[in-house]
């Protein structure tokens, strides 16, 4: 069916509905597998869909109770409308990939791409039609725990990132047995909750808006995102849920939007405790009216739809504009061709393939924070004596937040190690739990790795300390385990630290006491293999932080994207008085964004411009500058170096961040071998949005400082002048 039979078969339907089946399809419920908040209610979701009184479920688990739920709606209600499902798959189904901050460390979207497709095949085999992610929310604040849900502190990453997410669900055709619609999340600056508490207050200026928060969603607009999440915060005062600037100016009118727009959960009802309605039918009006068009398992559109219609409150315009996007979904996915699906072909379990790509995607999102003297990779010629102690030594608890019911465990880090080094004598001791306090266990760790070679230290942040409503005040290792840190470190024996989590750590107070760290993140179903594989050197590590590192939780935020100040600190001058600084602290963070070492080196040479100069007009009209970049192998081994490229406005009208990125290419070189990395910019790169609500979007002219590096602290810079 073609864009223009969907319209008209949207046009027949809504004329034979009555105004309760309209509402009917405004209408999502969740499935009883969630226990959470307001919970689930099958019997209810059941009784709903047989009166053609729902337009979709969610956490509906397996192919069968799909097709179950699926036929009452199809063939007891009067109608026959089928529901769409959906659910949180947001790394894996089945297969879990790394946490999304972890997968944005590959500077890669090939990752998450990857992730997207197995995801889709094993979601919409079981009878999921929908996932609620990606999630796009960029973030500066790592006491958030939705940070692990993200791609991190930079837009320009989590554009890429999001685009290719969406296009990794969606594919070309939404109707395909092996593709699920995505959903753009949370709309918008959800990310900017003060203080990195969990729906706190975000008040944000258009300018910031426009140019940190939006662009992701617009980029994912524009690659064909069929759904958008309304986030839970306020955007300057007015809760996202009730925003219409946001909701239908931006996103339905200035780019076209024409899909779904879904509350999050129970997010319009929520308009109350926001102190943004005084009751229901108040949140219903303001929410609706802003653009959201289906509502999450609260009942307000629903139960005060009518009313608000009778009395002038809500036009029927709009009400038929939501439904025609309900239904323009359900089109897109084929669901009236094809509502069922065919359980004998459920994937019920990882696949070996799929194993294989999550154990490849975890390889490449690890991070190298710090190997003296080479002590990475582990040398492994010959049997040795190995260590592999800490609580998350002999976890399967590594998939990070938001899995689903039944997804396997994670391989732990020791069974990785053992398989990897049949030959090598393996001890274990956790010393201590992840979040315990318990020390009785260290004295075992440390005789463990007194006894051996090298040791593999496995600490970090259990998954539960990350993710939805899991904000954390201190960033440091949990429980006793920074005493388990010191006292393996103190035996001498050569220790490499495993961290795993879901956001940056803090690990100042001890980072130095031991010769290599690696980030390996919350890396998924094949945590085990991939950590050994990097540890062993069969994999060379190449990941950069998509996040500052701060060095303690009372710089935060701190990113590398920062406005400029008037009194900016300037590390050649280190005494001066009345700078933007802390007193009793070192500027600057623990480890910057785009940082990452590698078991081989690169020089990067200066980089080359193109021309050296351009006109507004000119960019305007499409014309572009290429940056090369080369670049060189100069070690031993072949590996990764992500190039990067930031973009620097040293006078604008607005003032601009120290740094933007706008660039950046992964690339795998050979001992000696030297490539050209190239890099396109255009007007889109080198202007910003004004404060301007209606949104304007300038090209200022002017110096602007280009500067290439293999992490934030950029090495080499070159001019282009705007004019
Ligand atoms: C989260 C969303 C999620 C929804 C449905 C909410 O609590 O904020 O991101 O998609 O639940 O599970």
């Amino acid at each position: 069916m073609t864009g223009h039979d969907h319209e008209s078969r949207i046009g027949e339907l809504l004329n034979r509905m009555t105004v309760e089946e309209k509402f009917g399809q405004l209408q999502q419920l969740a499935w009883a597998w969630d226990t959470g908040p307001g919970g689930g209610d099958t019997e209810a979701a059941e009784a709903a869909a047989r009166k053609g009184l729902l337009g979709s479920v969610l956490n509906v688990v397996g192919a069968g109770a799909s097709n179950a739920l699926q036929r009452i709606a199809v063939e007891e209600s009067r109608l026959g409308i089928p529901l769409v499902f959906g659910l949180d798959v947001i790394h894996g189904y089945h297969t879990t990939f790394p946490v999304p901050l972890a997968q944005a460390a590959a500077f890669d979207p090939a990752v998450t791409a990857k992730d997207a497709e197995v995801s889709a095949r094993e979601a919409r085999s079981n009878g999921v039609h929908w996932t609620f992610s990606p999630m796009m929310d960029v973030t500066r604040e790592p006491r958030w725990g939705r940070i692990a849900e993200s791609t991190g502190e930079d837009p320009y990453l989590t554009t890429a990132y999001a685009m290719a997410k969406v296009r990794g669900y969606q594919g070309d055709d939404l109707t395909a047995p092996d593709r699920i619609a995505a959903c753009a999340k949370h709309f918008v600056a959800y990310g900017g909750a003060e203080g990195g508490r969990d729906y706190n207050t975000v008040d944000v200026s258009e300018q910031r808006l426009r140019n940190l928060y939006l662009p992701p969603f617009r980029a994912a607009v524009g690659a064909g995102a069929a759904t958008v999440m309304a986030g839970f915060n306020t955007i300057s005062g007015i809760p996202a849920h009730a925003h219409p600037h946001t909701l239908t100016d931006i996103l339905k009118e200035e780019w076209g939007f024409d899909g779904v727009v879904v509350s999050d959960w129970t997010g319009v009802l929520e308009l109350i405790a926001h102190g943004a309605a005084a009751h229901e039918a108040e949140a219903a009006r303001r929410s609706l009216t802003a653009g959201v068009d289906m509502e999450m398992v609260s009942t307000t559109f629903a139960d005060h739809g009518r009313d608000l219609l009778a009395s002038g409150a809500l036009t029927r315009e709009r009400l038929d504009d939501a439904v025609a996007r309900v239904l323009r979904l359900k089109l897109r996915l084929g669901l009236f061709e094809s509502p069922y699906v065919a359980e004998s072909a459920a994937l019920t379990a990882p696949s070996a393939e799929s194993r294989a790509a999550a154990r490849e995607v975890a390889g490449r999102c690890v991070v190298l924070l710090k190997n003296d003297d080479g002590l990475l990779p582990l040398d492994t010629s010959g049997p040795r004596a190995l260590a592999v102690v800490g609580p998350f030594a002999d976890s399967g608890d590594l998939l990070g937040t938001w899995t689903l019911p039944g997804a396997p465990e994670a391989v732990p880090v020791l069974a990785g190690l053992r398989a990897a080094l049949p030959d090598t004598d393996i001890r274990h001791a956790a010393g201590v739990s992840p979040e315990g306090l318990d020390t009785s266990g260290i004295a075992e760790a440390v005789a463990v790795a007194e006894a051996a070679d090298a040791v593999v230290l496995v600490v970090g942040e259990p998954p539960a300390l990350s993710g939805e409503a899991a904000a954390r005040s201190e960033l440091g290792l949990p429980g006793a385990q920074e005493q388990l840190v010191r006292a393996v470190a103190g035996t001498g024996t050569p220790c490499v630290v495993v961290l795993v989590g879901g956001r940056p750590l803090t690990i100042g107070t001890w980072a130095d006491r031991v010769p290599a760290i690696v980030m390996a993140w919350h890396p998924g179903i094949e945590a085990g293999h991939a950590v050994a594989d990097v540890l062993t050197g069969a994999v060379v590590p190449g990941g950069k932080l998509p996040v500052t590192f701060p060095r303690t939780v009372g710089q935060v935020p701190l990113y590398h994207n920062h406005e400029r100040t008037g009194r900016p600190y300037d590390p050649a001058a280190p005494g001066t008085k009345y700078v933007s600084r802390y007193l009793d602290l070192d500027a600057g963070p623990e480890f910057v964004f785009g940082h990452g070492l590698s078991y081989t080196t690169f020089a990067l040479d200066e980089p080359r411009l193109s021309r050296e100069r351009i006109g507004v007009t000119e960019l305007r009209a499409g014309a572009t500058v290429e940056v090369a970049v080369p670049v060189r192998n100069t070690g031993g081994r072949e590996g990764d170096e992500v190039v990067q490229l930031y973009l620097q406005d040293p006078a604008a009208t607005i003032a601009q961040p120290v740094r933007r990125l706008c660039g950046f290419r992964r690339v795998r070189l050979a001992p000696g071998e030297e490539r050209q990395v190239r890099f396109t910019l255009g007007a889109d790169d080198i202007g910003y949005w004004t404060d301007d609500p209606a949104g304007e979007f300038i090209v200022e002219p002017g110096e602007l400082h280009l500067h290439t590096g293999n992490s934030s602290r950029t090495r080499a810079r070159r001019t282009l002048l705007i004019t």
